[in-house]
């Protein structure tokens, strides 16, 4: 195998795949591999399977597409662990990697059903849409900032299918890299406590804008945040009213770094410059997906799949769980270290605050983005006085 692809490979096994990938992987960067295989990216690729058999739930003839393929794990896992895609599109910019995916598919008996190309991906993109082969599954899967493909993407994918898409851009994304978020993304941020939720609904609201401008809706119905990466999956739809449905709901964060006080704000204009609770200065965040960012239908879908039993799934499932637990509408979450900074005490426990907060009438909930943090509707103020309290 070594002698036909031109480079030293071994065998692995992820998920349900069997694959050649090359001799090296584990040891060096991924990135200076002959082709691309990151094995700790693989709860990314189980989020997928998840979701892709979640969300197609008839057992119809569907393509799925996947232009940055690698060595084609993930469109070879989505093939032989969902049943609903019967045949894929998988291409990479590197012909080593097209030249793997071809080979990994036959090995997986999946030879008839798995094209693998040699195209750069805006490329193929284009190319399905312009000959009417479009996708009910595109998977966006860039080393980076998928921005550059999405545009394509909404194009090549078919009425009412899924586009996910994972950024690995987080200081971009999270506001800790303000420029590269401005001319990157078109977006206004800043350092917050909550940078993992502003990434998340920075790239949801860039999708969502994305497919706008092409008379095209766009709805998040899954995100996760883990590690290194985001990854949204909206499902796109059709017509200009559905568009702008969906734009109505992306807006801006106003922010006041003194007590934190965040309100949704879908008009610039709304945006005060000082805190009305404690004078503060305000900032304005986005823009951003203020909606709904995982979709509780297809969550709960996910969550009676037999998979759950299996233990390929067990790190994907405790984090869907998470997210199932999360409250959706509140764009943003407290760190408890943050709330015993600043009433100079040592952390309360989240559990015990959520359950207090609770008692008391308001909402609260734990995130998926940080165990160590809290979505709530109370203040600050009251949390500061609640751990004043030593729960
Ligand atoms: C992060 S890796 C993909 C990993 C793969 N999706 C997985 O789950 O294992 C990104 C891949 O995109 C390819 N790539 C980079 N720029 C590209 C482009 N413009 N068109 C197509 N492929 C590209 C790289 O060669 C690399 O294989
Ligand atoms: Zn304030």
């Amino acid at each position: 195998m070594s002698d036909e692809l031109g480079f030293p490979v071994k065998s692995v096994i992820e998920g349900s795949a069997r694959l050649l990938v090359p001799q090296g992987v584990g040891e060096v960067d991924p990135a200076s591999l002959p082709v691309f295989y990151n094995p700790a990216s693989k709860i990314s690729r189980d989020i997928a399977v998840l979701a892709v058999e979640g969300y197609f739930r008839d057992k119809k003839e569907y393509l799925m597409c996947e232009p940055l393929a690698g060595c084609g794990v993930r469109t070879i896992r989505i093939m032989l662990e969902t049943s609903s895609m019967s045949s894929a599109v998988a291409g990479d910019i590197n012909d080593n990697a097209a030249r793997l995916i071809e080979l990994n598919a036959s090995l997986n008996g999946l030879g008839e059903r798995v094209r693998a190309v040699h195209i750069d991906a805006n490329h193929l993109l284009a190319k399905m849409h312009a000959e009417h082969q479009r996708a009910d599954y595109i998977d966006i899967d860039p080393a980076g900032s998928p921005a550059r493909f999405l545009e394509n993407a909404c194009r090549a994918t078919n009425k009412n299918g899924l586009l996910g898409a994972s950024a690995t851009d987080l200081a971009a994304l999270s506001g800790a890299s303000a420029s590269t978020a401005r001319w990157r993304y078109g977006a206004y941020l800043v350092r917050t406590v909550f940078p993992r939720e502003v990434a998340a609904r920075t790239l949801a609201g860039f999708m969502v804008m994305t497919a706008a401008r092409l008379g095209l809706s766009a709805e998040p119905v899954l995100t996760v945040v883990h590690r290194h990466f985001v990854r949204v999956f909206v499902k796109l739809g059709r017509g200009r009213s559905r568009a702008l449905d969906s734009v109505s709901r992306v807006g801006y964060l106003a922010h006041c770094g003194s007590c934190l006080l965040t309100i949704k704000n879908t008009e610039l204009s709304l945006i005060d410059a000082n805190c009305h609770e404690c004078g503060g200065k305000i900032v304005s965040i986005g823009p951003l997906w203020l909606g709904e960012l995982s979709n509780k239908e297809l969550i709960k879908n996910i969550l009676s799949s037999s998979k759950r039993e299996d233990p390929i799934y067990k790190e994907a499932y405790k984090l869907l769980r998470g997210i199932d637990e999360e409250i959706q509408d509140i764009p943003m979450y407290i760190p408890v270290a943050e709330i015993a900074r600043r009433a100079k005490t040592s952390p309360p426990s989240v559990s015990r605050l959520i359950e207090k907060l609770r008692e008391m009438g308001y909402r609260a909930s734990i995130t998926h983005h940080d165990h160590s943090a809290i979505k709530t509707d109370a203040s600050l103020k009251v949390m500061i006085e609640l751990s004043r309290q030593s729960l």
